[in-house]
């Protein structure tokens, strides 16, 4: 059945409505309904324009996998495909500390309830903690936030983080206060040694090394407005010090795949736009290294973009509880949603996966990539 709903209904102009399947279409992309959050998302998967859809052609992306017609695998389809993989679930952007922080999380222990397996390491990839926690290392959020939102029970390894702005800036010294909380905390999983480090994985035979920067440089820190003085972030000496160790660390012997992880993105179709002085930083590395991932949030949405010629895929997870925000374009891709959600990976020596999921754990995008960098989507 298929009727026309008036804009004042729904705020947009005109579309197909099918009751069946809870997915519209729109002008703009598609829209579904999501149940446990109770409203309705604007896909703004790719839709190629004239201009790119050649060479989007040319990469044999599948258009149909990133055009939000989710599906929701049965209990136990992972499972034959999981013997000697090596699994990690991310987020982004996820210390909001609300209804929304808790309904991924519980799609997350969903997820690994009925695929019969617990992921080896969790990536908490920025915006750890929004708004103030008093008591830095002491702080009940902690508990609240951290350790009871992802229990132990359903993630048991080590949870790896790094720096966002938020951790910076929405309580004075909130950085420190993550890089620290470790020490006095016996068995946490909590894992943020340093600014920026590095860990291969696994520890015998590693299949990935995990490049972890601070992308809180100054410039696009910016300034806080009303103070009249910039926001806190990387000293410039701090930045010196990790282009250096970023560079002296890509020289070095590395596992098979080489994935970055920051917070903020360097590209991205989302609201805050592409950061010049990161780019200007890091692609230049990322392409005269062959690295092959760079996963990061800070946009409030999940995306995967790739590039001609470019050995990177560029992956946003970012929609791990703070308010999703509809992209800013989307003339590049493959993918770009405005959802909450989270991101898997899967690994082996053969192929690398990496799988967009929403907050009801339905599959939202997949691509996989080999060490020597064949990327498919689909
Ligand atoms: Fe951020």
């Amino acid at each position: 059945m298929r009727e026309k709903i008036p804009n004042r209904e729904r705020g947009f102009s005109t579309f197909a409505y099918s009751r069946s399947t809870r997915i519209r279409s729109h002008p703009r992309g598609v829209i579904s309904f999501v149940p446990g959050l109770r409203r309705w998302e604007l896909s703004t998967a790719m839709l190629p324009s004239p201009t790119t859809r050649r060479r989007f052609l040319r990469q044999s992306f599948c258009f149909s996998a990133a055009l939000g017609l989710s599906r929701v695998l049965p209990p136990g389809a992972w499972a034959a495909e999981a013997a000697g993989d090596h699994f990690i679930l991310a987020i982004g952007d996820f210390g909001s500390d609300d209804e929304k922080q808790q309904a991924v999380a519980r799609g997350m222990i969903r997820h690994g309830e009925e695929s019969k397996r617990k992921p080896d390491a969790l990536w908490l990839l920025g915006d750890n903690f929004y708004k103030p926690m008093p008591g830095g290392v002491k702080s009940e959020r902690w508990q609240r936030g951290f350790e009871a939102m992802y229990p132990a029970a359903h993630f048991p390894g080590p949870c790896w983080a790094v720096l966002g702005n938020h951790d910076y800036h929405d309580e004075a010294g909130g950085e420190k206060a993550q890089l620290t909380y470790a020490k006095p905390t016996p068995g946490t999983r909590w894992t943020l040694p340093a600014k920026w480090y590095r860990l291969d994985f696994p520890s015998l035979n590693p299949l990935v090394t995990f490049l972890c920067l601070d992308s809180n440089l100054p410039s696009p820190s910016g300034r806080d407005e009303k103070l009249g003085a910039p926001r806190p972030s990387l000293t410039a000496a701090e930045v010196a010090e990790q282009q250096a160790w970023f560079q002296a660390e890509l020289a070095k012997p590395r596992a098979a795949y080489t994935a970055v992880v920051a917070h903020h993105p360097l590209f991205t179709n989302g609201q805050h736009g592409d950061s010049k002085p990161l780019i200007a930083a890091w692609d230049g590395l990322l392409r005269e290294h062959g690295v092959q991932f760079y996963f990061c949030g800070h946009d409030h949405d999940l995306q995967h973009l790739e590039f001609e010629g470019h050995p990177t895929s560029f992956v946003i997870s970012g929609g791990g509880g703070a308010r999703a925000r509809e992209l800013k374009k989307m003339d590049r891709g493959p993918f770009g949603k405005a959802i909450y959600g989270f991101t898997e990976l899967q690994f082996n020596a053969e192929r690398f996966i990496v799988r967009h999921f929403d907050a009801n754990r339905a599959l939202l995008h997949t691509f996989s990539k080999t060490a020597a960098g064949r990327m498919q989507v689909g």
